[in-house]
Order: structure tokens, then sequence, then C-alpha cells
């Protein structure tokens, strides 16, 4: 069964940045793209990289070891070298708390 986790404040993760959480034993990480936040598995499905580290562009974030991409929104693959998705989760946000799903 899936529960509501508290994570972090609004405040702890600013437009245009990420942040990796560990959540229920999870790798989380938490991206605020222009004030919308979305929270996918952090470990890259290739090697294991942290994908809070790569760079956001437009809902799709880029690995930074070896580039391959992965929409914000769904989890999916985009570009190799990556060929599985990652898990996304419910972002909410509850006045200044952010919440994820887990
Ligand atoms: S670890 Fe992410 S593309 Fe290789």
């Amino acid at each position: 069964m899936s529960k509501l986790v508290d994570v972090a404040k609004v405040d702890d993760i600013p437009p245009g940045e990420a942040r990796a959480y560990e959540v229920e034993g999870e790798q989380v990480g938490i991206f605020n793209v222009d004030g919308q936040f979305h929270a996918i598995n952090n470990v890259c499905t290739h090697e294991e990289a942290p994908l809070h580290e790569g760079e956001v562009v437009d809902d799709k974030v880029i690995c930074p070891w070896h580039q391959a991409e992965f929409d914000l929104k769904t989890g999916a693959a985009e570009c190799p070298p990556a060929v599985e998705g990652v898990k996304t989760y419910k972002v909410v946000v509850s006045g200044d708390r952010v919440q994820v799903e887990i």
C-alpha cells in the first residue's frame, strides 16, 4: 500500500534544482522545474549514476555520467545508453512541504 511521506520544504528545492532523498529505503530525486515538482527514482538504470546531479532540459534529466535522458513526468528512458526507464512518484505540495507518495 502506498503512503504519503513528508520529504522536504518547498524552499529546499529552488526552481531549476534537484535534491536526492532516501524515502522508505528508496533513492528519490526531486526536481523543481519552473515551480513544478517531479520525483523519480534517482538511480540511473544504466550504471547507477545519481540522476539529481544531471542537467535538466525541458522536462527531461540528462544522466551526469553517460548522458542518457529520462522523462521526469513518465520516467521513460528517451536516449541510450539507458534502455530501461525509472520509477516515478506522485508529488504533493501541502503548504510549504513537499510530500512523495511511495
Ligand atoms: S549511468 Fe546513466 S547513462 Fe550511464
